[in-house]
């Protein structure tokens, strides 16, 4: 069997409170293997952001290992941190985080214009087509401002996935939507994923959505534990 893509041996991570210092992980471990997607759920604070940031390299563990392709997220230097950032990560928040001042296909290319590439053709008919794919071919020039909440959610989609990044890392993309955009983003993301076989790991507090995916998991005590959907652990290996 091939190695995961991702995994977290052993991960720990405190903050300071006062103090005091709150433990958030404590010794958590998980794999993703390539081309799966994996719900996280749990309580708010469990630190579900927290495990994004630390597998994003926008923070470190106070122990443990996370590896990528086999290697140590943490040997990396900054400018390989932020190449790794680049190239093999997607990103997709609650806040679309679109700039408001570009259109939307213009939006979708930004994680093209860090480093040296040009933009090429290539790229631009790929945004193209990925937004017709989402619906959004029609609204090519126009700005986020003009869209809604579950459009401007599916350029984030996009522009997530226009790099064919090996992970895509997804913070309740679906929280600030209604039942039926929510929904809609779900179907989409979950589309693309699987055409451009990505690897995929949500977090959710949505049932809808983490039921979409092919593994469910809990923060619970500073660890990932299975979720059986009542909220109880299992005994399978997360
Ligand atoms: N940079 C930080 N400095 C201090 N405390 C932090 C920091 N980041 C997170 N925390 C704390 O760590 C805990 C976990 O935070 P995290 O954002 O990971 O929770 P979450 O599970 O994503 O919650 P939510 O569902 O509300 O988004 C919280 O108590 C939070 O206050
Ligand atoms: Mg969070």
């Amino acid at each position: 069997m091939s190695s995961p893509l991702l995994q977290l041996i052993g991960v720990s991570k405190s903050f300071p409170a006062g103090d005091a210092r709150i433990e958030v992980l404590r010794d958590a471990h998980l794999a993703l293997e390539r081309g799966s997607s994996t719900a996280i759920m749990g309580p708010s604070g469990s630190g579900k952001s927290t495990i994004l940031n630390l597998i994003g390299t926008l923070d470190r563990p106070d122990a443990g290992s996370i590896l990528f392709e086999g290697k140590d997220l943490s040997t990396l230097n900054p400018t390989a941190q932020a190449e790794f950032r680049n190239r093999s990560l997607g990103f997709i928040f609650q806040s679309h985080h679109l700039l408001p001042h570009c259109t939307v296909l213009e939006n979708t290319l930004v994680p093209c214009l860090a480093g040296a590439d040009r933009l090429e053709d290539e790229v631009l008919e790929r945004a193209r087509r990925l937004l017709d794919r989402v619906g959004l071919g029609h609204r090519l020039d126009h700005l986020p401002a003009r869209l809604s909440g579950g459009e401007r959610q599916r350029v984030a989609v996009v522009r997530s996935l226009i790099r064919s990044p090996a992970l895509v890392l997804a913070d309740e993309p679906t929280g600030a939507l209604d039942r039926a955009s929510a929904a809609e983003v779900t179907r989409l993301l979950l589309e693309l994923q699987s055409e451009l076989a990505t690897t995929l790991l949500v977090v959710t507090h949505s049932p809808e959505l983490a039921g979409r995916m092919s593994r469910v998991l809990r923060m619970e005590d500073g660890k990932l534990v299975p979720d059986d959907g009542l909220g109880r652990k299992s005994a399978s290996p997360t």
